[in-house]
């Protein structure tokens, strides 16, 4: 299902989302505009614990707040149990000042800044996930200045190849994220944080990648983290009490996308683990897993309107919108599709054609749908994008000095503006030569 669960037509064939008419909305707040429904967000962050806790004594679901953080979505996260991702002093900042507890806080990345190590030592985020070994050296002298003590995880490499594009493929041996386990490594890096006082080693962490269908490979990476558990238990005696195989979990895009549905991946994930723990000789250990776009993914629709189209005999029908590759770089970056739907009106009884949808933005690749079927769409009319709630709004960018869009909550019939427009007076904020002021704006 790509589209948020509230999502239907009303009678005069507009698309509703959260009961709440979309071109409500588009006059209310403008486009693009980025509509969360938070039922899908709710039942999405519900049924993973849930699927989790079923299938799994021990089991910690984590948000991967770069899929999209805000503040508005916190205490929705905290509500639901999950714990929370963050992959930058940026999201670290957002989420404690937002009021997520910083005790349920994991800090990613795969080069910390000391500074930001420091932040994270002065927040008292709950565990930090070490990446290389620069990494221990820093955190042996914070936590020693400090006199602080801090739960670790050692990201492993596992050289497991997903299938993914080649992007998002983390867990490949030539790749910049973890410490490699064949090459010994990984192994390196257990002995040194055995020695450092200040770290308390509490188990090893592998993520392979993003927009992942199978199971297959994680329950492969699964195995690989539990045989290094298991060395690492033989040569130190050291018997982990996290083993994360990350997150990665796909959605649909398009209709005949495959469902990745959340309690078969659990499921699976689950049942490899505790068979991994078994064979391996250890408890089952808590079982963390980081999904992002799987939980916000399918909760987000982009909403555009429509303005130049463009006819090029024999070639194609560009249609463009007022938004594109500042608001969504993925079709740009990825080759991602999406599906676009008329929102104000269905089209019923309208011919169809196979239409381009193009951004903004001045370049040729700001396309965010090549080829998708739409009844005749006239300039002013509304298009809705599902599927859009991950990595659009986080990869944002002010390209050309587009404007970020506005976000709105909806639930129950209501609309919540979570995250105003972006205004050109923003554009100036960060300006540094006075700017005189010209136009009276
Ligand atoms: N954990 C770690 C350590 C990660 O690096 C990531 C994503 C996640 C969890 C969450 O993965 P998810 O469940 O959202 O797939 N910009 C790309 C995706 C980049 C993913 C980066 N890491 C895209 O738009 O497809």
């Amino acid at each position: 299902m790509v589209w948020p669960v509230t999502t239907e037509r009303d009678g005069s064939g507009q698309l509703i989302i959260g009961g709440v008419p979309v071109s409500h909305l588009a006059d209310e707040y403008g486009t693009p505009l980025y509509v969360y429904d938070e039922a899908t967000l709710r039942q999405r962050a519900d049924a993973y614990r849930q699927a989790f806790e079923r299938h799994y004594p021990r089991a910690r679901v984590v948000y991967a707040g770069k899929a999209y953080l805000a503040t508005w979505l916190l205490p929705l996260l905290d509500e639901a149990g999950l714990w929370l991702d963050v992959v930058s002093g940026g999201e670290l900042y957002l989420a404690v000042r937002g009021g997520f507890p910083a005790e349920r806080i994991v800090f990613h990345g795969n080069n910390k800044t000391p500074e930001e190590l420091a932040l994270a030592l002065e927040l008292g985020v709950g565990e930090v996930v070490i990446d290389n070994h620069y990494e221990i050296e820093l955190l042996a002298q914070l936590t020693a200045e400090r006199q602080v003590a801090l739960d670790v995880l050692l990201r492993v490499n596992p050289g497991v190849d997903a299938h993914t594009h080649e992007y998002r493929k983390t867990g490949i041996v030539d790749s910049k994220f973890g410490l490699l386990i064949q090459s010994g490594d990984a192994a390196r890096a257990v002995e040194r944080i055995r020695a450092v006082p200040g770290l308390r080693l509490r188990g090893y962490h592998a993520h392979i990648g993003s927009q992942i269908a199978e199971t297959e490979p994680f329950a492969t990476t699964i195995n690989v983290l539990f045989a290094f558990a298991a060395e690492m238990r033989d040569r130190f005696g050291i018997v982990p009490d996290q083993i994360s195989p990350g997150g990665g979990w796909a959605i649909p895009y398009e209709s005949d996308d495959p469902d990745a549905a959340i309690e078969p991946y659990a499921a699976a994930v689950a049942g490899s683990a505790l068979q991994a723990a078994e064979r391996w000789g250890f408890d089952p250990p808590v079982l963390t897993v980081e999904p992002g776009r799987s939980i916000v993914g399918p909760a987000g629709v982009a909403v555009y309107r429509v303005g130049a189209i463009k006819d090029i005999p024999g070639v194609r029908r560009y249609v463009c919108v007022d938004g594109g590759m500042a608001d969504n770089i993925r079709p740009p970056l990825y080759g991602a599709r999406y599906t676009a739907a008329l929102a104000n009106r269905d089209g019923a009884g309208s011919d169809h054609a196979v239409v381009t949808i193009a951004g903004k933005y001045c370049e040729s690749g700001d396309v965010l749908i090549r080829d998708v079927e739409l009844p005749t769409v006239e300039p002013g009319d509304l298009l809705a994008l599902p599927a859009a709630g991950a990595y659009c709004l986080a990869m944002a960018s002010n390209y050309n000095l587009a404007l970020r869009p506005a976000v709105v909550a909806v639930a129950d019939g209501r609309a919540r503006l979570v995250q105003r427009r972006e205004r050109y007076e923003d554009l100036l904020a960060r300006e540094v030569v006075v700017v005189p002021n010209q136009t009276g704006e």
